[in-house]
């Protein structure tokens, strides 16, 4: 199994590019189950996912052509409904698929996904959702089993904002009879990039980018290409990246405007960034970093995705910062490794209370998760000594070529295949 090693303390100078989002592709994949024929997507990540969701989208009868940072889907021939548990299992996203089967085939089995590292991750919403649209829903033997001869428009207002109840609804809505009133959606911009993906498919939505959405209902929706959004939260990544290590970078081929919260955040500790149309300019002088207060919201607010990489930035900070999670609160397997490398991390309830260190020291550690993984990664970055982290499969779910990506601005690191 891979690991990356880590040489610390080699500022960063250069360019990054960022590449298409794994969250925007991964939506769009399950959407071309909702009209037959062919579709093109360009600036399409080259990760696991969404090679795994390839897969699960061929399981279902469709051709998936990948070549660089491309996909060529051709759909006509998706008549499979059924979403095994091996896949599911290993992306929770597989469970996209529920709305536009049940849309399209009028019956879906789809696998329950089961827990994950950091816990319980239900889809309760999703489920009640469909129901609410008149969909029948049962469990056998771990499968969602949904089915609804012709689904009927509603009005569901969601408890909570959840990024993949919104967009498996969106999903379902769009061919059902009548019109939905979806309340409290999540406007996460992979949201609206589904929503506005699916208007050009046809259908019908009003409030794209709102809480609330209007679903008119139409009778068939038609092939688009598309190309896929930035990666916010590899932005992001790399902006702690900048902090770890320090230097000048420029990230570019990214949407400044969907990293907000974490530019704004970076910037209370202590780094210089300048916000160009599609690039930002990183810099960190001689200085310390700050400490500094974030908790994690659903978007536009701090994302959970980044709470990790900035933990990792909080255990150099002058002074005791404060990481609150809401959106998963027992989303903390990165606390222990990165106190194996110095750190200074308590938990008092939800919230990481991490006083910060002038300095981090290299040890071999243990991905537990995708965002976990990285900020394992960034902590080696600035760890004296060299850092092992292994299990980095996580990594390659969401990440990709990081190992390329920081080499290329001066980063000592290097992937070397290692024991479990
Ligand atoms: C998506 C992102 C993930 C990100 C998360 C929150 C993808 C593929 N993944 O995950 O990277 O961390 O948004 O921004 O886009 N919940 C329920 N019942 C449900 C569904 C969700 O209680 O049926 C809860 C979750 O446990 C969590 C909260 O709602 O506490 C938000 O989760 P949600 O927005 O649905 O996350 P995902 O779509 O799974």
């Amino acid at each position: 199994m891979d690991k990356l090693v880590i040489q610390g303390g080699y500022p960063l100078e250069g360019d990054i590019r960022i590449s298409g989002s794994k969250n925007a592709t991964l939506p769009l994949l399950a959407a071309t189950l909702l009209a037959p024929g062919s579709y093109r997507f360009t600036n399409v990540p080259s990760l696991r996912d969404v090679r795994t969701m390839s897969h699960l989208l061929r399981i279902l009868g469709a051709q998936v052509t990948a070549t660089d940072h491309e996909l060529l889907m051709d759909t006509t021939h998706a008549r499979y409904n059924e979403a095994p548990y091996e896949l599911v299992k290993t992306m929770r996203a597989s469970f996209y698929v529920l709305g536009p089967l049940v849309a399209r085939l009028k019956e879906a089995r789809v696998s329950l996904p089961g827990g994950c590292a950091w816990g319980p991750r239900p889809v309760d919403l999703h489920i009640k959702g469909m129901e609410a649209l008149g969909a029948k829903v049962d469990l056998d033997e771990g499968y969602v089993v949904a089915k609804a001869d012709k689904l009927k428009g509603a009005a569901f207002e969601f408890p909570i904002s959840s990024v993949g109840a919104t967009g498996n609804l969106l999903m379902a809505a769009v061919l059902a009879s009548g019109t939905s009133v979806l309340k409290n959606c999540a406007v996460e911009p992979e949201i609206t990039h589904l929503a506005k993906f699916l208007t050009r498919m046809g259908a019908d939505i009003e409030g794209i980018g709102t809480r609330d959405m209007v679903v008119r209902g139409v009778s068939e929706l038609h092939p688009v290409d598309a190309e896929m959004i930035p990666d916010r939260i590899e932005t992001g990544t790399y902006l702690c990246a900048v902090g770890m290590a320090g230097g000048s970078v420029r990230i570019t081929h990214c949407e400044p405007r969907h990293a907000v919260a974490s530019i704004e955040a970076a910037r209370r500790m202590g780094l210089e960034v300048a916000a160009g149309s599609d690039f930002l300019k990183v810099e960190k002088g001689k200085a310390r970093l700050q400490s500094v207060a974030v908790t994690t919201e659903p978007y536009p607010g701090f994302p959970t995705d980044l709470q990790a990489p900035f933990m990792a930035m909080a255990a150099l900070a002058d002074g005791t910062s404060r990481i609150t999670e809401t959106i998963y609160r027992d989303r903390f397997t990165h606390v222990a490794e990165l106190m194996r490398l110095g750190a200074r991390i308590s938990m008092d309830g939800e919230t990481a209370v991490i006083e910060g260190r002038p300095e981090l020291k290299a040890a071999p550690v243990m991905s537990t998760d995708l965002r976990a993984s990285v900020c394992l990664v960034l902590a080696g970055l600035a760890a004296q000594g060299t850092t092992e982290v292994k299990r980095i499969y996580h990594l390659d779910r969401g990440y990709e070529k990081i190992e390329e990506k920081l080499s290329k601005v001066g980063a000592r690191i290097t992937r070397e295949e290692g024991e479990l």
